[in-house]
């Protein structure tokens, strides 16, 4: 697990979203950090960052790797942070999509109490009209997803867990309920038209401005 999430560089959807949305000095709080990847690139950008994550092994490894950089244990659905103390709020690589059940995706979200007025919130997660004709998963042939393909959302069993898996519009519309606003979409190859998306990403990253 901690050789996966050693993988130190950004993805394209990432690298656009932060060059739009984030300005010097502004702070990050990066959530589901894993061994550190976008908190370490983040810091080396210029931004104020801090890396939180259930995982004691992987902030463990991350602190111990960069020592310089505060991480801390803890989970996206309660947060130890005042209100309004960050700029942004960053949740990557679709890792809100471990939350289970679904009710604490949605206690992750209001825990972006902590944003500052019109801060963003950028995350992603796996998109389940995908399972519908995106070649990552027919090569898989997961006949679950492709079941799971006709609702809004489920949790599917994808390699050794069952992981949730939803519409962009249903996500979207959890998302603006708890007081955020839709800005944009960077799916797979730096497709940012919602309907491609929609069919062809298999997951898909969203940008989104607290209101
Ligand atoms: C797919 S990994 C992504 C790690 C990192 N964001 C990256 O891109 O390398 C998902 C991460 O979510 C973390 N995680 C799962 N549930 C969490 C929660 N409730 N609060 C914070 N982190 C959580 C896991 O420990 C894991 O590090």
């Amino acid at each position: 697990m901690i050789d996966q999430y050693s993988l130190y560089r950004l993805l394209p959807a990432e690298r656009i979203f932060f060059a739009k949305y984030y300005k010097p000095g502004d702070s990050v709080l990066d959530h589901a950090c894993g061994a550190g990847r976008t908190t370490l690139r983040l810091h080396e950008i210029g931004f104020r960052v801090k890396g939180i994550d259930t995982s004691e092994n992987l902030i463990h490894v991350a602190q111990r790797r960069f020592p310089y950089i505060p991480f801390e244990v803890g989970s996206y659905c309660e947060i130890e942070e005042p209100d309004q103390s960050y700029d942004h709020v960053l949740i990557s690589f679709n890792s809100l999509d471990c939350a289970w059940p679904e009710h604490r995706r949605v206690d992750a979200l209001r825990e972006c109490r902590v944003l500052k007025p019109a801060g963003t919130l950028i995350f992603s997660w796996h998109n389940i009209k995908a399972f519908h004709i995106s070649p990552v998963y027919l090569q898989r042939e997961n006949l679950a997803g492709t079941a799971a393909a006709f609702r809004d959302q489920a949790y599917v069993r994808c390699d050794s867990c069952a992981t949730y898996f939803a519409a962009p519009d249903y996500v979207i519309d959890q998302t603006e309920k708890v007081g955020f606003r839709y800005l944009e979409q960077i799916g797979v190859r730096k497709i940012t038209n919602p309907m491609l998306n929609r069919y062809v990403s298999p997951y898909v990253y969203y940008a989104f401005r607290k209101v």
